[in-house]
């Protein structure tokens, strides 16, 4: 990663990298969010399906629901703007569990984490890099492999993430999906959320919405509706295009070297020793 001139792009907070897009003030006001109950959080680690996942939800509601930003994305106004808010919120967050508002849990909001293999996800996020002006510059996949692994990119440690959600996996209000389930069976998994939104949705309107949702529709509504702000989850860009890059199980296999790829494994197995879920992850369709 160079450093000159990019070192005000990131910052830590409580070890944990973020955009200067989320202030300081803000991340350190998290704590005093007064969530409401019927409030949907829609968790992620970047580039796990995020803008998936919340344009399938968008379409199973017929009431005025809001998807915000990112809860930890903006200026200290940003509680202000989502308490001005009269429609139901669904808000999207890459935080880790700790860091989530208290009042999230003591309200047993409702809550969707979505992973996705972390080979894919490391792949995703390395385009993002490169990509996005607003992320550090990366020369090399091999550069940012390395970051990646050692939990120095935006969001901190893709494994820490994840167990920190996982311990909670036996809450009953919080709904854990994977992107390769998405891919493999999109309608089966909308009829999971709506059961666990207890959302009434045909199975004709399930069909419909899954349609509307796969890869090519969405990135063609992209180019239309691109430059809108309100049409990324992700506050790092507002250029949908960024988004919507490949879509695919195992691209991993396109940039892993061997070495890489015995390296990741074994720092996988390590840190995910402990992980109820960790052979739940699937890399290649
Ligand atoms: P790739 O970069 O591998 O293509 P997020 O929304 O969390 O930032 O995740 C972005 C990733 O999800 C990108 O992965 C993007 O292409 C993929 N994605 C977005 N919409 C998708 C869809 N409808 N079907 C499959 N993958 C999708």
């Amino acid at each position: 990663m160079s450093s000159s001139g990019e070192a005000e792009l990131l910052h830590t907070f409580k070890g944990v990298p973020f955009t200067s897009r989320s202030s300081p003030e803000l991340l350190k006001s998290l704590d005093t969010f007064d969530a409401r109950e019927d409030d949907v959080l829609l968790v992620s680690y970047p580039k796990s399906g995020t803008h998936w996942l919340a344009g399938v939800i968008a379409k199973l509601y017929n009431t005025q629901v809001t998807i915000t930003s990112p809860i930890e994305f903006g200026d200290i106004s940003q509680l202000e703007e989502l308490n001005k808010l009269s429609s139901k919120r669904i808000i999207p967050t890459h935080l880790d569990y700790n860091m989530l508002p208290p009042s999230f849990k003591k309200k047993k909001c409702k809550m969707i984490y979505i992973s996705r293999n972390p080979k894919d996800t490391a792949v995703s996020m390395f385009h993002y890099y490169r990509d996005n002006p607003n992320l550090p510059t990366v020369d090399t996949w091999t550069a940012f492999i390395d970051l990646f692994l050692k939990g120095n990119v935006v969001c901190g440690s893709w494994f820490d993430h994840f167990l920190s959600w996982e311990e909670h996996e036996d809450e009953n209000h919080i709904l854990f999906l994977f992107y390769e389930d998405m891919k493999k069976d999109l309608p089966k998994v909308v009829k999971e959320i709506t059961l666990f939104l207890s959302l009434n949705v045909s199975d004709n309107d399930i069909q419909d919405i899954c349609r509307k949702s796969s890869f090519s529709e969405m990135k063609n509504d992209a180019k239309k509706e691109n430059n809108d702000p309100s049409h990324t989850v992700c506050a790092l860009t507002s250029n949908r295009k960024l988004i919507f890059r490949k879509g695919a199980v195992g691209d991993w296999k396109n940039y892993f070297t061997p070495k890489q790829n015995i390296r990741f494994q074994e720092i996988f197995n390590e840190k995910m020793k402990l992980s109820k879920m960790a052979d739940s992850f699937i890399y290649e369709c």
